[in-house]
């Protein structure tokens, strides 16, 4: 019955790749172009993750760019059994080739069953070899298409913004290859990306709708917090009254701060939102404590 509420979503993109090889460049000036076009000196607020129109065919669609490191939101949120990105952009700079953490962001990519897209980045630079990379990269089973493989490889400058725009569509593509479907008409449920305690707001959470739509009013569990949607704010630091689904707001209105990686659902029912939440706040003192005395037997 929930099928025929099926709609296409946008795709959550996780840019990975060895130190410096031009991973917040990279998305910096995506988001730059972008958001330049789309607002005239707006100020863009961090929240770690980013929403960006890309024109193609003379449709707009939409591309979610996750801001978090990499290897980090892959390694906690798999562990977790969430799978948040569903296309990981592996950086590789042309003038340094696969480095330690390249092969490291290939396996994580690999173990989530993630698909790359390699962005061979610095092409600007005299001693870039595309090529060199590209050989590299298909000993780690990174065949380039144009070799009869099939990864997509774009040779881009970050710096100079140059082939950003081919890179967007490669992703457009892989995404409709993916079949990205989420149902906007149910309760909410998706993944913490990252949360804080605020000063003067309290807890703060970014949180990554992945089915579902988020309102403000919703009672909601994330990990063991509780709470009760009071404001929502998206990445350009403007306030919300819903996100649908691949979209990311900062939630306020949470009890608590829950962690990166802990999954929040919507519940109907506030009492039984917080009996769940009471539930894992329990079991979560239980584990510690048995952590505890496990240690002091040692
Ligand atoms: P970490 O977050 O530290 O792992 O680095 P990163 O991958 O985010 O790299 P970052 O964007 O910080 O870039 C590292 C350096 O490479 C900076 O000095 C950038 O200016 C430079 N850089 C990035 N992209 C390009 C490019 O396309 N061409 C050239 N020439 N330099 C670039
Ligand atoms: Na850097
Ligand atoms: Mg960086």
């Amino acid at each position: 019955a929930d099928l025929d509420k099926l709609q296409r979503r946008p795709p959550v993109v996780t840019i990975m790749g060895h130190v410096d090889h031009g991973k917040t460049t990279l998305l910096d000036s995506i988001r730059k172009t972008k958001v330049a076009q789309g607002e005239a000196g707006g100020i863009t607020q961090h929240i770690g993750a980013y929403h960006v129109d890309v024109e193609m065919g003379g449709q707009v669609q939409q591309v979610v760019f996750l801001d978090t490191p990499g290897h980090e939101a892959f390694t906690a949120m798999r562990a977790r059994g969430a799978r948040v990105t569903d296309i990981a952009v592996l950086v590789v700079a042309a003038d340094d080739g696969v480095r330690p953490q390249t092969i490291e962001a290939i396996s994580h990519a690999k173990a989530a069953q993630v698909p790359i897209v390699v962005a061979i980045n610095k092409i600007d630079k005299e001693d870039a070899s595309p090529d060199r990379v590209k050989q590299e990269l298909t000993e780690y089973g990174l065949v380039p298409e144009e070799w009869g493989g099939d990864t997509i490889m774009v040779p881009v400058s970050a710096i100079q913004g140059e082939n950003l725009d081919t890179l967007l569509e490669m992703l457009l593509l892989v995404a409709e290859v993916e079949d990205l479907y989420a149902n906007p008409d149910r309760l909410a449920r998706g993944t913490v990306i990252e949360a804080n305690l605020d000063k003067s707001r309290g807890p703060v959470a970014t949180l990554i709708v992945q089915n579902g739509t988020l309102k403000v009013g919703d009672v909601l569990v994330a990990g063991s917090a509780f709470g009760k949607v009071r404001a929502m704010v998206d990445d350009r630091g403007k306030r919300v009254d819903k996100a649908t689904p691949s979209f990311a707001v900062e939630v306020l209105g949470l009890g608590d701060v829950p962690a990166a990686g802990d999954e929040f659902e919507v519940y109907k029912d506030e009492k039984e939102a917080r009996a769940v939440a009471n539930t894992r706040v329990d079991q979560q003192r239980q584990s510690r404590l048995q952590q505890a005395m496990a240690s002091r037997r040692v």
